[in-house]
């Protein structure tokens, strides 16, 4: 969000008001007049600056966060919800590794991309692609009580996700990003199996500790790959590859 830093003689500025009745906020005043900055151009003035505000607006929407009242849920418009039936499979969105990936999902999916979700568990990470934008979702997981609950969740959030039962290496085809909450045992034996069905984006986590990362990076390097973003929450790390775009510019 862009604010416009603009000067004024004192009773030139209440003049605008009178008149305009613009929200403004008034940074200082000095012997040259009152600094004060809009969120909107003013019509036939020049601003003196225009600065990027996305922190204070990042600020001021974090303020907003649910209200709960017995089972209602009050939220601002701008969330993005998804609903989780508590179940069998992993992904509840309490555990690090998951809410990793769903951060991460915010800055490397774009509108339309097709995700591959290895390890769908629940199918959160699926349904908040759906969410969140993707185009084709397929989640797939080695346990059939979990592909049964993804398709439950997806039914709830009513949106269309695959959930298939199979391994990376049942899969066919490319995805524009992958991403997958494993563990490193796992990653050990799959991920070579896994790099093939990207076309350059991936979201891998489940990695606990620095030496769980510094191995991951090894196995990455190995086939060429680095990572491109580190998140890490509570000990868990979770690596991006590839380009995390610029969500701003669309
Ligand atoms: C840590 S859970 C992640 C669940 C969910 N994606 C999340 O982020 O909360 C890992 C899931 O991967 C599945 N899994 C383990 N090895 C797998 C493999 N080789 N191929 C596909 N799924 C696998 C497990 O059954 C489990 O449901």
């Amino acid at each position: 969000m862009k604010r416009y830093v603009y000067r004024l003689g004192e009773e030139e500025l209440w003049e605008l008001l009178a008149h305009e009745g613009v929200p403004l906020q008034v940074i200082g005043k000095g012997s040259c007049g009152v600094e004060f900055a809009t969120y909107e151009p003013l019509k036939g003035l020049r601003p003196l600056r225009i600065e990027e505000v996305r922190e204070d607006w990042e600020e001021w929407r974090s303020a907003f966060g649910p209200v709960e009242a017995g089972d209602i849920v009050i939220l601002p418009p701008w969330k993005k919800v998804v609903f989780i039936k508590p179940g069998m499979a992993f992904g509840t969105g309490l555990h690090p590794t998951t809410r990793l990936c769903l951060s991460a999902l915010q800055e490397f999916l774009k509108e339309g991309d097709s995700v591959l979700d290895v390890g769908t568990g629940s199918g959160i990470l699926a349904i908040a692609s759906k969410v969140l934008g993707a185009g084709r979702v397929v989640g797939i997981d080695i346990s059939e009580e979990a592909v049964r609950e993804c398709r439950e969740n997806a039914r709830l959030n009513g949106v269309d996700v695959e959930c298939v039962l199979g391994r990376p290496e049942d899969v066919e085809g490319t995805f524009d990003l992958v991403v997958a909450n494993l563990e490193i045992g796992v990653f050990r034996k799959d991920l070579y199996a896994i790099l093939p069905l990207s076309k350059g984006k991936f979201i891998f986590s489940g990695l606990y500790g620095k030496g769980d990362l510094e191995e991951f990076t090894r196995l990455l390097l190995r086939r060429g790959l680095k990572p491109s973003r580190i998140f890490e929450d509570e000990g868990w790390f979770c690596v991006g590859v590839g380009d995390a775009g610029d969500k701003e510019g669309g």
